[in-house]
């Protein structure tokens, strides 16, 4: 029998370690050279963690997506993550993930579609025709936030390669369930594993949604979700699903991972950011950015309301904003 449990994310803010205590802890920011130039990956920051065996990409830089501030650096993007497969606490790449095997790496591809897909996610790769590096903003519910220079492809290459029906109403996303590379399957038997996301095929389809290989001109580490994961910049982070194994398109709205543990009483299925609607146990007027000792005001969307605000027109009466 399921067990509900709340995970330690949603503690109040005040009660999470200080990012300046964590980081100077780890000393991770030691042979960072300076905030790397917007638009830009610069050079590689060089740390010790997470980073063996990880290849250059091949890539073109996309400039239409551009930053209000600073990239995050490398490490810190490395070391400071929600993976629950791995354990509840934001230390996962110095250990747990390590044991993350992302090669070889089966992706299915099913559901109310045509041309049904089962392959390795470098086939995947080598289908989708190109690589882009894009920009992002991230917001976690956490009201923290970073930014990442991802490199991947728009979920809309999916789409097109596998045909949808008009049935096909939704995109759910599943992560790997095997507890041979992930601790915190097995020793966390309460949450309902595998970690599943959905979002609506006009979500899926808008040119914001990001599938990430990789990230800083390499493979995307471990602990960040590889090989594949998802990047919706305009939701709460926990809609990214990390390290993807399968998409399904389905007529039934699917039951996202936090929306079940919460019966989606805090966390929900469309978790839009919303700066003036509160979570509701905290704030979500401002955020934390990572690294840099600032808090900031969010802005509604995570500021990509131009580009999907008119998903929503007509679902008002949705809890589109948690
Ligand atoms: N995907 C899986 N499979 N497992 C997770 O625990 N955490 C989510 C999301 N995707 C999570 C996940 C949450 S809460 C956030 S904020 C982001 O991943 C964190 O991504 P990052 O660690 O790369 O910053």
């Amino acid at each position: 029998m399921l067990i509900k449990s709340n995970p330690s994310w949603v503690m109040k803010e005040g009660q999470e370690t200080p990012e300046s205590i964590y980081l100077n802890r780890r000393n991770l920011i030691k042979g960072f050279a300076g905030a790397l130039a917007v638009g830009s990956i610069g050079g590689n920051v060089g740390s010790a963690l997470a980073q063996e065996g990880r290849k250059p990409l091949e890539f073109t830089h996309n400039d239409a997506y551009v930053l209000d501030r600073d990239l995050t650096p490398e490490d810190v993007n490395i070391t400071y993550n929600n993976f629950y497969e791995f354990g509840s606490h934001k230390q996962i790449s110095a250990n747990a993930a390590e044991h993350l095997k992302p090669r070889p790496w089966q992706v299915v591809i099913d559901g109310l579609v045509n041309k049904p897909l089962t392959l390795d996610v470098d086939d995947l790769i080598a289908r989708v025709g190109g690589l882009e590096e894009r920009l992002y903003r991230h917001r976690c519910v956490e009201a923290w936030s970073m930014t990442v220079p991802w490199i991947g492809f728009p979920v809309q290459k999916i789409v097109d390669l596998v045909e949808p029906q008009g049935s096909a109403k939704y995109l759910r996303m599943e992560t790997f369930n095997d507890g041979s590379m992930a601790d915190g399957i097995g020793s966390q038997p309460w949450y309902p594993w595998p970690y599943v996301e959905g979002v609506t095929m006009g979500e899926a389809t808008n040119d914001l949604a990001f599938l990430a290989v990789g990230a800083y001109g390499k493979q995307i580490a471990n602990s960040m979700g590889a090989p594949i994961r998802l990047h919706l910049p305009w939701k709460y982070g926990f809609k990214s699903i990390k390290s993807i194994v399968r998409f399904s398109f389905v007529e039934e709205r699917p039951v996202s991972y936090w929306e079940n543990i919460s019966d989606g009483r805090e966390y929900g299925f469309w978790a839009n950011v919303n700066p003036q609607v509160p979570h509701p146990r905290w704030s979500q007027a401002t955020e934390r950015v990572l690294h840099t000792g600032e808090r900031v005001p969010t802005l509604l969307f995570n500021g990509y309301g131009d580009q999907v605000a008119h998903l929503y027109d007509g679902l008002e009466g949705e809890l589109l904003y948690r």
